[in-house]
């Protein structure tokens, strides 16, 4: 009688996760941006299977080896550090046999590596690993870390947990695809114009009786044709890289102050020209971020203050201490400006690619990619940047980064 009443009840509770599982499914399906697929992934995976933690490791290409995308335990600057060689390790035996492993202590796991807990400062107990096939290839391995509760894990978790990982398998690689397509299709478009510029200049070239001075005209324009493309190709391979979570962020501590001051140096002709005054209120702060990524992001942010600016303009830059996700201590960067202000319809799109404003396009030079760079670099430090603005006043962009803690 027992046994009948236990056995219905867990066939309901099975009914009840698959139910989920096919939502959840639909939902993945339909997300098409990686970083908030990842996310969705790991909370559900976190959800049907009652664990504490979860991650998802991606195979990488060029290498083989494995390194985490997204976990729920770790912070993404310390996620950058750890590499799992391929084969080695729980997750690496999963990608190289294609099979589940379950590790109910894994104190008692040899080829468990101490190395990652004390790098992310966390516990592991127990661990179900799956891996991530798309088709016939297996691109990662999804973790569940920590079974809530006295019990183990069962046949049932391992199961859901790896009908899970093949459907997200598949969105990943959907997203990855999309992320592709979408962004050639609009590299190209951008590629035409300083292409036919500098076909046009050419052909002019070519013509005998062209005149010394004009020879010299299509050549300047030759030159600065040739700049934009060529700046166009590094900034398409950064944010392509970006997107795809292939950019590895070259974490260090660093006198944020400093490198304010260096990069506000370098804008000071571009401000001088406009009569642009800059002002920096600034304490110091020892930041622990990817030193050349934010000094890009600053870099555009400082330009478009300049060149979003009326004349005789002003900036202030400032930065103070506040709190990220989980309540890590961050540094918030703000750069305002008093130029013509964005409206609210555009600023919902600031941040997308190849997005500008028409008003203004017409008299700068840009691609529509800064912000859209900016955005992935700071969130890939686990921060966020805003935008405030207010049409006639000026508009504020600001960004947090992490602090250094030891
Ligand atoms: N401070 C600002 N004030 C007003 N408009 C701004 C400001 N910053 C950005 N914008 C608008 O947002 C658009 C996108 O900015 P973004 O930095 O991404 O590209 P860009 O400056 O046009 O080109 P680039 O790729 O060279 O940075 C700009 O074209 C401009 O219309
Ligand atoms: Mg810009």
């Amino acid at each position: 009688m027992n046994i009948t009443t236990d056995h219905q009840e867990g066939h309901g509770l099975m009914l009840a996760r698959y139910q989920r599982l096919i939502e959840i499914s639909q939902q993945l399906n339909s997300t098409l941006d990686l970083q908030s697929l990842l996310k969705k992934i790991i909370s559900a995976a976190k959800e049907l299977t009652n664990t504490e933690a979860a991650s998802i490791l991606l195979i990488d290409a060029a290498t083989g080896d494995l390194r985490f995308e997204i976990a729920s335990n770790i912070k993404p600057q310390d996620m950058e550090d750890i590499i799992v060689p391929k084969g080695s390790g729980i997750a690496g035996w999963v990608a190289l046999h294609g099979e589940p492993r379950v590790i109910d202590d894994v104190t008692k796991e040899p080829t468990w590596s101490r190395k990652v807990d004390d790098t992310i400062e966390f516990q592991t107990r127990s661990i179900l690993a799956v891996p991530l096939r798309a088709h016939t290839k297996i691109i990662g391995v999804l973790e569940g870390i920590n079974k809530i509760g006295s019990g183990g894990w069962d046949e049932n978790d391992i199961n859901t947990l790896t009908t899970l990982a093949s459907q997200a398998a598949i969105a990943i690689e959907n997203a990855r695809l999309f992320q592709q397509s979408d962004f050639i299709a609009e590299m190209v478009h951008e590629l035409r114009t300083p292409l036919a510029a500098l076909k046009a200049s050419t052909v002019l070239l070519l013509r005998p009786e062209l005149k010394e001075d004009r020879r010299v005209d299509i050549i300047q324009t030759m030159h600065s044709e040739t700049e934009r493309l060529s700046r166009l190709a590094s900034d398409f391979l950064d944010l392509a890289r970006l997107e795809s979570g292939r950019t590895r962020l070259d974490a260090s501590r660093f006198d944020l102050k400093k490198l304010i001051e260096e990069s506000v140096d370098v804008v000071h002709p571009q401000a001088g020209d406009k009569g642009v005054n800059i002002t920096i209120e600034c304490d110091h702060f020892t930041a622990n971020a990817d030193r050349g990524k934010v000094k890009q992001v600053l870099l555009n942010l400082l330009t478009n203050a300049i060149k979003y600016n009326r004349e005789n303009g002003s900036i202030w830059v400032r930065a103070e201490e506040t709190r990220g996700e989980d309540d890590q201590p961050f540094v918030r960067v703000s750069v305002q400006d008093s130029g013509y202000g964005i409206s609210k319809e555009h600023q919902k799109h600031m941040f997308e690619k190849f997005y500008r404003v028409s008003d203004t396009a017409g008299f700068t030079q840009g691609t529509g990619l800064g912000l859209a760079i900016a955005k992935q670099i700071i969130q890939a430090h686990g921060g966020q940047i805003t935008l405030e603005s207010e049409q006639g006043v000026g508009s504020t962009f600001a960004f947090t980064i992490p602090l250094a803690t030891r």
